[in-house]
This record gives C-alpha cells, sequence and structure tokens, in this order.
C-alpha cells in the first residue's frame, strides 16, 4: 500500500474518532517547532510570501484535504521526506486539477503546517519581524522595522488558525475554546502571545505575537537607533546606579519593556534582583536574580496569583531592587509603599501617554487596592516614591524614541511637581518620512544631582546645560 492510501485510510478512521474526541495529538504539539526555512533579505523584499495563484490554492487545498492534522510523529516524518511522491499521486488520482510548475513552496507550506506553527512559520523564524498579528483566517500582518504592514499569508479557514493555537497553548497545559477563549501563553522560544476566538472576537481566531528577541537590546543599540542620546545614556545608568526609583512610562509597543530591561542591566552584580511580570520578558544577565511570574486561574477559575501577590510576596524575600514588568492596578499601592520605606532603586513600567498622565493613572491605580485613601496621602505616596519617569512614544515613523525624562520633584501644596530634565525635540522629517529629532537638555539640573554626587557618581553638569542645537 503506497504512503498516500495509507494515508487516506489513517484519515478517514481519524475522521470517525475525531467527532468523539477532538483533543489534538500531544505528542505532535509537543514536537512543535519552527522548521528553518529560507528568508529572503528584508531590505529587498518587505514580505516573501507572494499573492498565491489559484491553481496553487485549489491544489494546496486538495493537498490538505488528504492530509489530516492527527497523525503521530513517525507518519509524519514519512509524509515530509516523501512529499513529491504524495503530490504526484494526489495529481494522478484528480485530473481536474491543475499542476504548478514550482514545488519549493507549496511544501513548505505543507511542511510548515504539520511540523511548525503553520503559515505563520516562517515570520516566527524571520529576526527581522518583531511582531506578528492574525486576525482571523485571512488577514496576518507582521510588523518590521517598527513599521506594521498586511501580508499576503492566508490560513485556509478558522480550524486552520485553531490547529495552530492548539500547538501554541497545549504544550503548556492550557486550552482555548468556548469556555475559555482568551488566552496568554508563550511559544517555546519565549515570545509572547495572546490569543483570542469566538464568539469574542468577530474576525475569527485572533493571534498577536510578539516576538522574543534572542539577543536583548543594548543600552548601545537604543542609541543607535536613536531612541536616545549617548549623554543621556550616561544619565539614565547614573540614576539606576544612584538607585532611583524610575517609572517608565508609555503606549502599547512603545519600547517599555526593552527600556527597563536596559535599565536593569545597570543594576550591580552585588546586589539581589526580584523580578515581577506576567509572563517572564525581561532578560538580566546578574548573577543574583529571581524571577517571578503570575499565574492565570485554573478551570475552574481558581488559584490565580496577581502581580499585586507577588509584589506582597518579594518584600519579605529581601530584594535590593524590584523590577516590576507593569504595573496597571492595585499593586501600585504596595509598589509606592516599598519604594518608600528603602526599597530604593525600584524599576517599573505603566501605560500612559505623559509623564503626567502616568501620575494620574497611578493615583486611580492605588485606588484599585480597596482601601479609601485620602487624595491627598496618595499624591505623597506618588511624589516621595517615584524620582525620575522616563516617557517612552512609538512615532509616526515606526521609531521609538524616549520623549521625556522627566523628574518628580516633591509635593507642592495637592500638586505633584514635575520637571523634564530632557525633552525630544523635532526639527523635521527626511524624505523617506523618517522624524529627525533629538532629546535635548531642557536646562534644568535635577534636584537628586546632590543625591548622585553623595553616592560617588559624577556626571558632568554640563550635561544638563548644554544645549544641543539641531
Ligand atoms: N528603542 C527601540 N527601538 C526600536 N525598536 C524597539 C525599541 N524598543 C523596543 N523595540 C521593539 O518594539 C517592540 C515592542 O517592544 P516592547 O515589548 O519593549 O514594548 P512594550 O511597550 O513593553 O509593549 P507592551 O505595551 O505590549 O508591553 C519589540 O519588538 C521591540 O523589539
Ligand atoms: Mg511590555
Amino acid at each position: 500500500m503506497s504512503l498516500l492510501a495509507r494515508i487516506q485510510s489513517k484519515s478517514q478512521e481519524n475522521m470517525k474518532e475525531q467527532k468523539t474526541d477532538s483533543t489534538p495529538n500531544e505528542e505532535i504539539i509537543q514536537k512543535a517547532e519552527l522548521i528553518p526555512v529560507e528568508v529572503s533579505s528584508p531590505e529587498t523584499e518587505p514580505f516573501y510570501t507572494p499573492e498565491p495563484s489559484e491553481d496553487y490554492t485549489e491544489l494546496k487545498n486538495l493537498i490538505f484535504k488528504y492530509i489530516v492534522k492527527e497523525r503521530n510523529d513517525e507518519e509524519v516524518g514519512e509524509i515530509v521526506s516523501d512529499l513529491d511522491s504524495i503530490i504526484t499521486e494526489i495529481l494522478n488520482e484528480n485530473e481536474g486539477i491543475k499542476d504548478i510548475k514550482d514545488w519549493k513552496m507549496l511544501k513548505e507550506e505543507i511542511k510548515n503546517d504539520l511540523t511548525g506553527y503553520g503559515p505563520i512559520n516562517p515570520l516566527l523564524l524571520d529576526d527581522s519581524v518583531t511582531e506578528v498579528m492574525v486576525n482571523g483566517p485571512k488577514q496576518v500582518y507582521a510588523e518590521r522595522n517598527g513599521k506594521l504592514s498586511l501580508t499576503a499569508i492566508q490560513f485556509r479557514d478558522n480550524d486552520h488558525v485553531m490547529a495552530v493555537l492548539e500547538k501554541i497553548v497545549a504544550p503548556l497545559g492550557r486550552r482555548i475554546d468556548e469556555s475559555s477563549p482568551m488566552v496568554d501563553a508563550r511559544l517555546m522560544d519565549g515570545s509572547r502571545v495572546n490569543a483570542i476566538i469566538p464568539p469574542l472576537a468577530l474576525n475569527g481566531p485572533t493571534i498577536t505575537i510578539r516576538k522574543f528577541s534572542k539577543d536583548p537590546f543594548t543600552i548601545h543599540d537604543l542609541v543607535r537607533f536613536g531612541t536616545l542620546t549617548e549623554e543621556m545614556a550616561d544619565f539614565i545608568k547614573a540614576s539606576v546606579e544612584a538607585k532611583l526609583n524610575i517609572f517608565v512610562s508609555g503606549g502599547t509597543g512603545s519600547g517599555k519593556t526593552t527600556t527597563l530591561n536596559v535599565l536593569s542591566s545597570f543594576i550591580s552584580n552585588k546586589d539581589r534582583i526580584v523580578t515581577i511580570e506576567d509572563a517572564a520578558e525581561l532578560q538580566l544577565g546578574q548573577d543574583h536574580v529571581v524571577s517571578l511570574e503570575t499565574r492565570p486561574p485554573n478551570i475552574e477559575g481558581k488559584g490565580a496569583i496577581s502581580i499585586r501577590d507577588l509584589v506582597r510576596n518579594s518584600l519579605r524575600m529581601r530584594p535590593d531592587r524590584i523590577v516590576i514588568g507593569e504595573v496597571r492596578g492595585g499593586e501600585a499601592l504596595d509598589m509606592l509603599q516599598a519604594m518608600n520605606t528603602g526599597h530604593d532603586g525600584s524599576l517599573a513600567t505603566g501605560h500612559s501617554n505623559s509623564p503626567r498622565d502616568m501620575v494620574a493613572r497611578l493615583e486611580t491605580m492605588v485606588l484599585m487596592a480597596g482601601m479609601e485613601l485620602p487624595v491627598k496621602a496618595i499624591r505623597e505616596q506618588v511624589a516621595g516614591a517615584l524620582d525620575l519617569i522616563i516617557q517612552q512614544s512609538r512615532l509616526k515613523d515606526g521609531t521609538r524614541r524616549i520623549t521625556n525624562i522627566t523628574e518628580v520633584q516633591g509635593l507642592e501644596g495637592d500638586i505633584i511637581v514635575l520637571q523634564d530634565i530632557f525633552k525630544f525635540k523635532q526639527s523635521g522629517v527626511d524624505q523617506n518620512g523618517k522624524i529627525i529629532g533629538k532629546l535635548v537638555p531642557t536646562g534644568i539640573r535635577p534636584k537628586f544631582y546632590e543625591r548622585m554626587e553623595n553616592e560617588g557618581i559624577h556626571l558632568p553638569s554640563s550635561i544638563f546645560t548644554e544645549k544641543v542645537e539641531i
């Protein structure tokens, strides 16, 4: 019996079984991996999947009809190594179907489906792609060089997207179905995945993947990208070394976690660092790092461990530094209290559009802790705890920039006094639409400058006063 005949008879058996049991084959899922493909240069070709012809799509769909997803590793291996004869046999059996000239891409797609993450596999393998977004089966966006664009990649239908999703979540012991239609997960390479499916997602199963970079950006990379200048890099390094409490604020995807990682890299190797995150993204090089991660509730809706629980627990772990991935709720109160009671040098991020907005949001977050504190008391906490806010933005041209480095100077009456130390100044737009500009000093020397000096950290005071002409 030929391999194709065996597949066909197995497929029929599987179809019968499928009706009663739709659990995906764990073993194959465990084996899901990225298969290397040739990736063309990002400079010359934005996305390498060309628009498929009708004949191509027809033949591909037919092949997939023969090859059903549930099978064991051995068969998958056999199919992958014998694709040429399988395609030939299928063509011979189906007279109405036209052959296509080049099978390379077709075979790649089949391989991706059987052993990888389906049609998005090449995007996941391409290091220049930083984000992948699947909005239902017919729309896949990808981000490269800070620019988001629609790709020609398509899934066959909702079930095809669901099959890839199951491959992603099942190895983690998680599931995604109507009863739990939202899930946060991670790929084996550490990339962060969020999925939401119908009936909540109207486009069809929707997947958002933030690629994990194997080599995290360093301060030199950020200077090279123009996110900040060399002088400002020296300044934020000194600020971390002087144990200032620093908050990185910015919009979604503006580069907060990346900047937090860079800030954390300046922490002394002698310090005991506790990191707290929803999905571990930070990559610290120090010796003494304890990484904590939250846990979602189980199927009965119990057992969730929140960022707040972890912040509270971390205080009993004798940390020198607490690094919180993202503050968005009641944990703000615990964090501020920790910062105010000797845990100097703590770092965190939060969503907001400006430093002023960030402090306002922190007030709201503190209220979410459920303690009915008067506004004045909350502001005292915020003003006493925070030293510096670093505002990050993704500009229209796709670049990520630090737009403000702002000192939290204290409380005057009922108002938290904020003072920009450096501010982004735009001087124009070049012919490619790229924004030209730089972070420049405002001329104000921060109040904590003396504190830095006392810690033995010397920065030339000229970096605060030198007006850079651009
Ligand atoms: N300074 C930068 N220059 C260029 N690209 C950057 C920069 N910082 C981050 N990136 C890229 O932008 C993407 C988003 O970065 P990051 O995860 O740090 O953002 P975020 O603000 O933490 O996002 P979220 O709000 O989803 O948590 C990543 O792909 C990252 O590689
Ligand atoms: Mg982040």
